[in-house]
């Protein structure tokens, strides 16, 4: 939020709009005036506001449609919109409500109320910015894991989009893509704890250091767990190493005891790690790697209607597995 809290105000009737303008300069706000809904739209998208007070009838762009694309933009959908109702207008409070709108005044407006209005919303837009900022440290957090690695560049991003696709394919709710396209990217973020020395080793571990790595998952929990919007993304992180016969970690658990996510993660993992360059050893064939999957499988350790709807979806892609970039929907 600015150190001065900006508020936009659109309003067709310049005696009004001026009127408001003063009234939130005497409360100690920054205005902004706009004469209609389209050029509000632009300022809110330049620059976004603090806050957005709007008149419901405008020329050009009325307020439910500018209040409707500011919701609509993940840019801004969280700056707050209140609009400004003639007085018993239930039918325009409705279609408020229907736009995203975050409250409304009723003209003519008394300056205590548009006073407490006001200060209650920005209170509210403080703690989201403040929410939004610690989720971007977190997502910027698990880059740099990444980063660290330079063998595997682009992981997260396959993982995410691929299990995404995946997901679709076995018929799991919205919510649960949104858990999978987040845990993708997230899933490793513990090892951000794991001594450079054990996560870069380039000989294998030792009992110790495994067991060091292997609290990976436990430890990326902790990180993601504070934040509510990263709820659905933690049974991805804490299980993506649990496997079917019950041998993976960190729970032991067991077949379908294991989150679906999390299996269908591991599955999309294990491939993606065979396919792509290590310091061991070149990337491997896509064929060859279908096949390990399907061994594992055999083994205990990958779910099979996961693993063969990753061949189906392999068979699909049209491309190769590492080609481009995939589409990060909405990251
Ligand atoms: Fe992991």
């Amino acid at each position: 939020m600015n150190s001065i809290p900006r508020i936009l105000v659109a309003e067709d009737e310049l005696d009004t709009r001026e009127v408001l303008g003063q009234m939130l300069e005497a409360l100690g706000y920054e205005a902004q005036l706009a004469e209609n809904g389209k050029d509000a739209f632009e300022a809110v998208t330049s620059r976004p506001p603090d806050l957005v007070l709007s008149d419901v009838m405008m020329p050009v762009m009325d307020g439910f449609e500018l209040c409707q694309r500011i919701k609509a933009n993940p840019d801004t959908r969280l700056v707050p919109v209140v609009l400004l109702t003639g007085l018993g207008g239930v039918e325009d409070r409705v279609r408020g409500i229907d736009s995203g709108a975050d409250d409304f005044i009723s003209k003519p407006f008394q300056l205590s109320e548009l006073a407490a209005r006001i200060r209650s919303l920005l209170r509210l837009k403080q703690f989201t910015d403040d929410l939004e900022r610690a989720e971007s440290i977190i997502f910027s957090l698990a880059m740099t894991v990444e980063a660290k690695d330079s063998y595997t560049e682009g992981h997260c991003k396959r993982l995410s989009s691929y299990s995404v696709s995946i997901g679709k394919r076995l018929g799991v709710s919205e919510d649960d893509l949104q858990a999978l396209q987040r845990g993708g990217i997230l899933h490793d973020i513990g090892k951000i704890s794991i001594p450079d020395a054990i996560l870069l080793k380039p000989g294998p571990l030792s009992p110790e250091e495994r067991e060091i790595m292997r609290t990976h998952p436990i430890r990326g929990e902790e990180i993601c767990k504070p934040l509510r919007s990263l709820q659905p993304s933690l049974p991805i992180i804490r299980h993506h190493h649990e496997r079917m016969d019950g041998t993976g970690y960190p729970d032991q658990l067991v077949g379908e005891d294991i989150p679906l996510n999390a299996r269908i993660i591991a599955a999309v993992d294990f491939v993606d790690a065979l396919v792509t360059e290590r310091p061991y050893r070149g990337p491997l064939p896509m064929k060859e790697a279908l096949r390990m999957a399907h061994a594992a499988v055999e083994n205990g350790h990958l779910d099979t209607n996961v693993v063969e709807t990753v061949e189906e979806f392999v068979r699909s892609l049209g491309q190769d597995w590492t080609a481009g970039d995939p589409k990060m929907n909405g990251f």
